[in-house]
């Protein structure tokens, strides 16, 4: 290394650093199987005070460092990666798109004006082109890789807004259940909607979204003037799984001049999936749709998609130019991201996805999902023939809820009771569960996601089920 000149590092350092870091992520990989679920609890205050530190002058040793991330600090966190991890919405992290990511980011390339790394940018413009064969979507379909489901949803309605608003916005008005993903609220915020333009419609008896209820609210608001102009559906609510009913949606958006945009950030690959394609029948007449690769694509965090049908809605309201940027491409087979997007210098995300698919094709990212829609059903089953519990919402894809039955307690016994349960399962910390209140009834949630849950994990989180509801009720099953 140069003294003077550290950061440009020789190959043989950087042969080195790689040895040393592919060290750690191997031991950490191959040990996931033992390593508890949950070590987030661990960390103290006094332990997080201690972890503040000054900005260092002066460097330190590279294999310290990789110490100190993988050993002192890594382990003290929920960990998504591990099979056993059941909660939330899990993934996983697949390794190739996290040398994807190296490689993209060695490049360093420009790829969000098309001209600058165009075949690079080709690439990436494939990978949308095969999201929207997945989803069912025409070729003038357009759209973009971005952060997550979150930014993807906001840009959704800022697309929207714009066209079916305009500029004089205030008026409009978004229609969606109470069982809608929360950023879709945050992204109404930040899309300029005042929040009291935003109708949050109780859902069904199965937690999906009325299309009823959404048409007598339009009623009432345009009656008062208002401008009703988006209808947000949940293509698999993170709630409890429930996909809202598409195709009557589609009908009703259309019927009513509405922009139909569809949250399918957990749902949507199951379109893979033969019965992923029954569930989510209708999705393809959304106007707008969000994806979220680093949930059921099994990708690292930080790649969410958002896909829009009519494409030059897309480009009408992201397209800027200044007189120093290169030429925009005319041609229908190029995408200048920055153009359909609000990122000029962006991350070279198309590589994480692009490099999987393939390696493997499509076929293997449908066995896995293939595979989460049977354990989902499989876990069911179990817990339906528990008289101990009530199934609070079935697996229509791969999330399912349930409580501890109802019997004589009341609700705030109930409630306590079923986290009690989930706590003793997780304590265990060979799976993890999450929780969340369906209606009134807190429910604990089974979401069957990640890549490396196979039917093994599956048994231990029957096993652990099995022996926390024994100590529960006090009586061996
Ligand atoms: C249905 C749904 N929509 C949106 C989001 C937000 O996505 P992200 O966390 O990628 O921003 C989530 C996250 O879990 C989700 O489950």
């Amino acid at each position: 290394m140069s003294k003077h000149w550290p950061l440009d590092l020789t190959e043989a350092e950087m042969r080195a650093m790689m040895a040393a870091s592919m060290d750690r992520i191997g031991t950490f990989i191959s040990t996931l199987p033992e390593q508890a679920v949950d070590r987030s609890g661990e960390a103290s205050t006094q332990f997080l005070s201690s972890l503040k530190e000054p900005m260092p002058e002066l460097g330190g040793d590279f294999e310290q460092l990789l110490d100190t991330v993988f050993h002192d600090l890594a382990p003290l966190s929920l960990n998504p990666a591990s099979p056993g991890f059941m909660g939330y919405v899990p993934g996983g992290g697949i390794f190739h798109a996290a040398l994807a990511d190296l490689i993209s980011n060695t490049l360093n390339r420009y790829t969000g004006v098309a001209s600058v790394a165009p075949a690079l940018n080709q690439l990436e413009a494939n990978v949308v082109r095969w999201l929207c064969q997945i989803m069912g979507y025409p070729a003038e379909a357009r759209g973009f890789l971005t952060s997550g489901g979150s930014l993807a949803n906001w840009s959704g309605l800022v697309t929207a807004r714009h066209a079916k608003l305009g500029e004089n916005f205030l008026r409009g008005t978004i229609y969606t259940s109470d069982q809608t993903h929360h950023c879709v609220a945050k992204a109404a915020r930040l899309a300029g909607f005042p929040a009291a333009n935003v109708r949050v419609l109780p859902a069904d008896g199965d937690y999906r979204l009325d299309p009823a209820r959404v048409r007598d609210a339009i009623r009432a608001d345009r009656s008062r003037g208002m401008q009703p102009a988006i209808l947000v559906a949940s293509a698999g609510t993170t709630n409890s799984g429930a996909v809202d009913p598409l195709p009557e949606l589609g009908v009703l958006a259309r019927e009513e001049n509405l922009w139909l945009h569809v949250d399918a950030a957990y749902g949507g690959f199951f379109r893979l999936t033969e019965r992923g394609k029954q569930a989510l029948a209708g999705i393809e007449l959304a106007d707008s749709l969000v994806l979220d690769p680093h949930k059921t694509l099994f990708l690292p965090y930080g790649t969410g998609a958002l896909l829009v049908r009519d494409g030059k809605t897309l480009k009408a309201v992201h397209s800027s130019s200044a007189d120093y940027m290169p030429a925009m491409q005319d041609d229908d087979d190029l995408m200048d991201f920055c153009e359909l997007s609000p990122e000029l210098t962006r991350p070279y995300r198309g590589l994480r996805i692009w490099l999987p698919f393939k390696m493997h094709g499509a076929g293997v990212f449908r066995r896995y999902l293939d595979e989460k829609l049977d354990m989902a059903r499989w876990i069911e089953a179990r817990i339906r023939n528990l008289p101990q519990l009530e199934l609070l919402a079935p697996a229509t894809l791969s999330i399912l809820a349930f409580a501890i039955r109802d019997e004589d307690q009341s609700l705030a016994e109930r409630n306590s009771a079923t986290r009690a349960l989930m706590q003793r399962i997780n304590d265990k910390q060979r799976v993890n569960l999450t929780g969340t209140m369906l209606r009134e009834v807190y429910a604990i949630r089974v979401a069957v996601g990640a890549f490396r849950t196979h039917q093994e994990h599956m048994d231990m989180l029957l096993e652990d089920l099995l022996e926390a509801l024994a100590s529960h009720s006090g009586t061996s099953l």
